[in-house]
């Protein structure tokens, strides 16, 4: 806890006046949120467009003034977590579900800040079983055609129903082991009919913190 609540920390002095700043989801992007809260009790200006419904409710309890992506141009920052981040700057996301809000806002974001602990820093991508967010018709084929790529799908559950996303879809988390090349396989997988979005994050975060339990933190810039 110590360690994700550092890196968000950090990444929270990264917000001015008049900012409109993107709120991630997930254990590590609720201490952002909760410092951002604290920091509005202050008299910080921003407003805020929050990538999930959890995400929204404590934004709004704690008083931060939220708009709708479509009352807005642009998002000035981002701050989220992260499942994995290899040394190429490319992510897994969507451990939380919430990984297509969060790619919208990430791209429409001029800047987007990464925030986790150590353990999320890998060599490469894929001991994370990569989060897909599919379409509920035909899931049992689309699931059949994600395995065709040399990976263990398994439909997300809650319960003994399938975990439902914001957006009324279906999540799989597909077992690779280990991606070799994440650029053309992101490509490839989201080619496949009921496929809406994939987990992989490439080339979108433009700094990285991470934080140590000690609660110092180590910040990566491109
Ligand atoms: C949610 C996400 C989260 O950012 C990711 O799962 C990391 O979560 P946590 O900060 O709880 O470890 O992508 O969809």
């Amino acid at each position: 806890m110590e360690a994700k609540r550092a890196a968000a920390e950090k990444a929270a002095e990264y917000v001015r006046d008049g900012m409109i700043v993107g709120l991630g989801t997930g254990s590590t992007a609720y201490w952002v949120i909760q410092k951002l809260g604290e920091m509005t009790k202050n008299g910080l200006s921003m407003k805020a467009v929050a990538t999930s419904t959890p995400s929204e409710l404590l934004a709004e309890e704690l008083g931060i003034t939220l708009v709708r992506l479509s009352e807005i141009d642009e998002i000035d920052l981002t701050i989220d977590g992260a499942d994995e981040i290899d040394g190429e700057w490319n992510l897994i996301k969507g451990g939380g579900g919430a990984l297509l809000r969060e790619k919208i806002i990430a791209s429409a974001s001029k800047e987007l800040i990464i925030i986790a602990d150590e353990s999320k820093v890998v060599q490469q991508l894929g001991r994370f079983p990569l989060p897909i967010e599919i379409v509920q018709f035909g899931h049992e084929l689309t699931l059949r055609k994600l395995a065709s790529y040399g990976c263990i799908p398994r439909l997300r559950m809650q319960g003994e129903e399938p975990f439902v996303t914001d957006n009324g879809n279906y999540i799989v988390d597909c077992e690779f082991g280990k991606i070799d090349q994440p650029r053309e396989l992101h490509t490839e997988l989201n080619m496949i009919p009921g496929v809406v979005e994939n987990g992989m994050f490439i080339n979108l975060a433009s700094k990285v913190i991470i934080g140590a339990l000690d609660g110092s933190v180590k910040e990566l810039v491109r």
